[in-house]
């Protein structure tokens, strides 16, 4: 039986009136309304429902290009049968879509569009970890916003993002996607992402529905493993994993994705610890829960369901509301159901997220709000967005190494050799995920050169080596391009093909022969600058010990070329930071600055402490580190008491100083440590930090609040406690070269 739109809302204002007198006020916002929901769910039946818990992928046609819809897809979206589909682009392509579900279904319930809009759309912006090293969560927010804006104006409702996955082994690929190791720093980027995507909130023209991601843990796998198990104390889980999720929550997240991963035995899934009793039970949230591509038909292959409606009980009951990719909910549901197992009140409860989550987004006001040609094309790498995107890319280059001050190279140098595969290729400088991106678009980093230089600089490019081939054929040109430069600039790392989702690596060495271009290249003794472009930390041990000038600038979007063309040559001093630690080898993984101290702390030259026979225990570059082309010091760190205000909050200054030649800016980082309580803790947790801007000889004081939940941690009992004693403070640019100041809590 088909009902016209308008019959089924006369049906919905009749199932309404006949329930209760309804006010001008909820008439008036009655789609939004809970009432129109309910009596929705009211008419439809047990297969439309299970078919608003489904979410399908469109046929994939590869990067940038988002997918065609197959004909029986066409045909369950007009049975009711689907209620989401992904990877569908483009305000004309959703619009025809749209109108199979609002104009040719039975309940007219309109379709939402999801896309993985990670960093950016189609102005692709840099990867988050690089973001992540600004340590700016303004740009971050920018990022995301121009990301919204770009994705609203082509169709797409929601983003599955943010990635907000801790990660502590660079073997893992998926570290790419996420803001490193840090919890106090993935929080606040995970809130910024949010802000940033979700804007001016629910319906509002450019504001696309956020999803925190991958829930929880997912970082945690053995081996840096993807998809491998996560086996984790619950204060783990709650100390390091949980808090950026936390934060997108409260940042007004509207939904979240449950990770493919089990986590001590139990799949997230079908976790309803993590669902049902932390998510929605401790932190109120009130959106719905979309499962990872596949991972409700998943929980078969990780022995916890024998069949598709087992999977789809074990997944619903948890607290998981719709099913990506896979008809586990689609067929199983209706099954479960009618042969009693699946309580009608738990779908309905389902249902009646999701459909809440539509309404707010306007769906049901207006089905196409977001299928505006016109706006696309204004919209799509608009100059405006592209600025940006340099701006946010040259925040998030971090310098590493800058013997005598071999950067920034004059802009009318001679002859400079360009080397390397990765300084000519527009599709690597996007990163994983890239969205609707497109490597065409990408101002690479040999064009971001040419731009820069004068016209009477020669450039000379060599691609040297491939990423990870074995051939050598290469070096001798790149060799004899070195030998006739004044400076030479060596690109390596990795392809945007190497991080990312299932793309773990066993060794974080540079790939192929590039150690022993790098070392061909290096030995022809000229002025030389590494550019590292990767998706992860790389153990470089060589490099940091030889070459005069390394660059981390990670994936750095459509404006790769144009932003290290500033900070190369001086236009803007780099003043990122790292938002995770590197190894100096893949032995020594996992490695973070935020450890414990143990009964025996690492001391390198005394034998029985914890350390190891072939390398130092400190990493080869640490969490929170960057250099500028200008110098800084901190002085005057004053706490506001030396014991803990019952007021609740310590104010802590410092001053930083500018002390070099350069315009420049530094990263402020407070750290605290507990150094005596009931359990251990770490020998610095970052709780502050502030990106400043100073002119040489410049000073400015920071302040830093220091909340009492600052101080929190979880007991014996696995309840937050904050213990009275001593407190050291550490103020710097990075946690070792700090200043320190004690302060006592007494109750
Ligand atoms: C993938 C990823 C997830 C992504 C989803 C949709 O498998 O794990 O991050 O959002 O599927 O593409």
């Amino acid at each position: 039986m088909r009902l016209s739109y308008v019959s089924v809302l006369t049906l919905a204002l009749c199932v309404l009136s006949f329930a209760s007198p309804s006010t001008a006020g909820e008439r008036s916002g009655l789609k939004g309304s809970e009432k129109f929901i309910d009596s929705l769910v009211a008419v439809m039946t047990v297969e439309e429902k299970a078919g608003q818990l489904t979410q399908y992928s469109a046929q994939w046609q590869g990067l940038g290009s988002g997918g065609r819809l197959s004909p029986e897809q066409a045909e369950q979206i007009r049975q009711g049968k689907i209620g989401s589909l992904l990877n569908l682009l483009g305000a004309e392509q959703t619009r025809s879509v749209q109108r199979m579900a609002v104009e040719e279904s039975r309940l007219k319930i309109p379709l939402m569009f999801g896309y993985d809009v990670v960093h950016g759309y189609r102005t692709v912006f840099p990867i988050p970890l690089a973001e992540a090293s600004t340590w700016d969560p303004a740009a971050v927010e920018l990022s995301t916003r121009v990301a919204a804006t770009e994705a609203a104006a082509s169709g797409i409702h929601w983003t599955f993002a943010p990635m907000v996955d801790i990660a502590r082994d660079p073997r893992w690929g998926r570290i790419a996607e996420g803001s490193g190791e840090d919890p106090y720093l993935g929080s606040v980027m995970a809130a910024a992402r949010v802000r940033g995507f979700q804007g001016d909130g629910p319906g509002t023209p450019t504001s696309i529905i956020a999803c925190a991601k991958h829930f929880a843990a997912y970082g945690g796998a053995e081996g840096g493993r993807d998809y491998n198990t996560v086996d984790i104390s619950e204060r783990t889980l709650r100390e390091t994993y949980l808090p950026p999720f936390e934060a997108a929550a409260r940042a007004g997240a509207w939904t979240f994705m449950a990770s493919f991963n089990e986590i001590g035995g139990v799949p997230s899934t079908a976790n309803r610890f993590l669902l049902t009793e932390i998510l929605r039970g401790e932190w109120k949230f009130e959106g719905f829960v979309v499962s990872d591509w596949g991972s409700v038909t998943e929980l078969r292959q990780h022995g916890i369901a024998g069949t598709q409606a087992e999977a789809a009980l074990a997944g619903i009951l948890a607290g998981t509301d719709m099913d990506m990719e896979g008809s586990c909910y689609r067929d199983g549901i209706p099954q479960l159901v009618k042969e009693g197992k699946l309580p009608m009140s738990v779908v309905d409860e389902a249902v009646r997220r999701v459909l809440k989550i539509k309404a707010r987004a306007g769906l049901f006001e207006d089905p196409y709000r977001y299928c505006d040609t016109a706006r696309e094309k204004a919209a799509i790498l608009a100059p405006a967005h592209r600025a940006s995107a340099r701006e946010v890319a040259r925040k998030s280059i971090v310098l590493l190494k800058n013997d005598r001050s071999i950067l920034p190279l004059l802009k009318n140098l001679g002859c400079i050799a360009v080397i390397g595969a990765l300084a000519d290729s527009g599709n690597d400088c996007l990163g994983p995920w890239a969205g609707a991106g497109r490597g065409e678009d990408a101002v690479t980093l040999l064009a971001g050169i040419k731009a820069a230089v004068s016209p009477e600089t020669h450039l000379v490019y060599e691609q040297g080596c491939d990423v990870t081939g074995i051939s050598t054929a290469g070096f001798s040109a790149a060799v004899n391009a070195a030998r006739g430069a004044d400076a030479v600039i060596l690109v390596l790392g990795e392809s945007a093909s190497m991080s990312g989702e299932a793309k773990s690596r066993s060794s974080i060495e540079l790939p192929g022969v590039q150690q022993q271009l790098l070392e061909a290249v290096h030995a022809v003794g000229k002025p030389t600058v590494l550019v590292l472009m990767n998706g992860r930390p790389l153990a470089i041990p060589w490099a940091a010990e030889h070459v005069g000038a390394i660059l981390e600038t990670w994936f750095l979007g459509v404006e790769t070329g144009h932003a290290l063309g500033d900070v190369l040559f001086g236009d803007v001093s780099p003043g990122g930071k790292l938002p995770v630690s590197f190894p100096r080898a893949t032995g020594q993984i996992p490695i973070h600055y935020n450890h414990k101290q143990t009964g025996r702390p690492s001391q390198d030259t005394v034998l029985w402490t914890s350390k190891y026979l072939d390398l130092p225990t400190t990493p080869l570059y640490s969490f929170g580190y960057g250099l500028s082309y200008t110098t800084f010091a901190y002085s005057n760190l004053t706490l506001s008491s030396s014991t803990f205000p019952a007021s609740d909050t310590m104010v802590v200054t410092v001053t930083v100083r500018n002390t070099g030649s350069h315009r420049g800016d530094e990263i402020a980082q407070l750290y605290i440590q507990d150094p005596v309580a009931s359990i251990t803790r770490p020998v610095r947790e970052l709780r502050g930090f502030k990106r400043v801007t100073l002119a040489a000889g410049e000073a400015q004081t920071v302040t830093f609040p220091l909340t009492r939940g600052a101080l929190a941690f979880y007991g014996l009992d696995m309840k937050k406690i904050v213990e009275p004693g001593l407190f050291r403070v550490y103020v710097g640019g990075n946690p070792v070269q700090t200043l320190t100041a004690d302060f006592t809590l007494q109750h």
